[in-house]
């Protein structure tokens, strides 16, 4: 199992520094769950150098595909090697829906990222206007092939996260039925090791989720902010991958 905490625009290096240091504590020796905070760019060594001790892996929330050039704003995958980062994440929904992010630029920055060893969690995930067209099967099977299309033997430090759109920030989560049905199909499309579901995951709702059968951890936004709710749902994900 793989719990993420996506701490999106939230905490500063200070205070990426002292939560990182909670989870540290709080999670030690917690076996059967491998753990990735993904804090913002500026906070990433602040949160490295804390964990350097720990098993928690730092990732970062997105990595571009050039390793290096004119491209202001974006920060290559190299530079996140030297800033303490294990991984990054691509493709997040609202870098597709905010920031003009495609399948085609997703599926680049996974490459990119996996080439200069980093681990990546490739996000897909169908809008609310989609799964009510009855589009979600094909929406997903397209994000799922342009990531196939760059990387088309995943490695180990390749995780995807199904993330319903209108499961996030919502309070709204899928059923885990609605969950395991979108993981399968992501699985039968694409061998990877492990799918994360993402979307309104909380200590309350985590173990009907990872008990599915192909839900293989979660990417946890809201709750990740906050240290008892990130390490209880990750104590649910070790323990479930126990028994
Ligand atoms: P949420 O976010 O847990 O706040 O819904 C999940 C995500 O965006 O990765």
């Amino acid at each position: 199992m793989l719990i993420a905490g996506n701490w999106k625009m939230f905490k500063g290096p200070a205070e990426a520094a002292r939560f990182s240091g909670v989870l540290h504590t709080m999670l030690a020796g917690t076996k059967g769950v491998d753990v990735v905070v993904a804090p913002p760019f500026v906070s990433l060594p602040a949160a490295a150098a804390e964990l350097r001790e720990s098993a928690i892996r730092v990732y970062a929330q997105n990595v571009h595909w050039e390793p290096e050039g004119a491209f202001t704003g974006e920060v290559a995958a190299p530079m996140l090697v030297e800033a303490g980062a294990a991984g990054a994440i691509v493709g997040h929904s609202e870098r597709r829906q905010y920031f003009g992010e495609t399948d085609e630029t997703t599926a680049r920055r996974g490459h990119a990222a996996l080439e200069a060893g980093l681990g990546v969690i490739a996000c897909v995930g169908e809008t609310l206007e989609e799964r009510e067209a009855g589009e979600t099967e094909a929406v997903l099977r397209r994000q799922v092939e342009a990531i196939a299309a760059a990387v088309p033997e995943p490695p180990a430090a390749l995780d995807v996260a199904y993330e319903p759109v209108w499961a996030i920030g919502t309070g709204r989560t899928a059923t885990p039925e609605i969950a395991q049905e979108a993981h399968a199909l992501v699985r039968s499309l694409y061998p990877v090791g492990r799918i994360l579901y993402g979307g309104s995951v909380k200590p309350e709702n985590a173990e009907e989720l990872l008990a599915q059968p192909d839900v293989d951890g979660a990417l946890v936004g809201g709750a990740s902010l906050d240290a008892d709710s990130f390490a209880a749902i990750c104590l649910t994900a070790a323990r479930l991958s126990r028994s």
